[in-house]
């Protein structure tokens, strides 16, 4: 379950790593935390590229830093920016092939949080690992 405490904890820790935020093309900064089942927060931010395809999203900095670490369990992640926008699509898929019922918390500047549902709910349907393993 996860508490206000731990909401508000999620939300720091993206707000300071949007500070991090490497976007000088788009401008749109980024933040995000991740919280594992061990109770371990783990934070990214955007990195673009003047390749513009190397650019890689806050959401994915923190699961590949954790799943990197061998922190593969997740609840939850706050991705805060200006507006509260909502993961890409392309990361919705990342974060399904660990977490498909994962907390997204989308959260503004002002660090109120704008929306808070289970990731099944923003890609339903989504392709994961069991349809790699479930029988033809
Ligand atoms: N971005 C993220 O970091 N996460 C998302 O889910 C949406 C987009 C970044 C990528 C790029 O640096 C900037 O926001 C504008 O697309």
């Amino acid at each position: 379950m996860l508490t206000d405490e731990m909401r508000h904890n999620l939300v720091k820790a993206a707000k300071k790593a949007r500070n991090m935020a490497y976007a000088p093309y788009s401008k749109y900064k980024v933040g995000a935390a991740l919280l594992a089942a061990s109770g371990q927060i783990i934070t990214g931010c955007n990195i673009e590229n003047a390749s513009f395809g190397g650019t890689i999203c806050a959401e994915r900095t923190a699961v590949v830093k954790a799943v990197s670490e061998g922190i593969i369990d997740f609840v939850a992640i706050v991705v805060l920016t200006r507006n509260g926008g909502f993961p890409c699509g392309l990361c919705r898929q990342f974060m399904n092939e660990f977490a498909p019922s994962l907390i997204i918390i989308t959260a503004d500047t002002k660090g109120t949080i704008r929306n808070e549902l289970p990731l099944n709910e923003i890609l339903p349907h989504g392709f994961g690992p069991k349809e790699l393993h479930a029988p033809s």
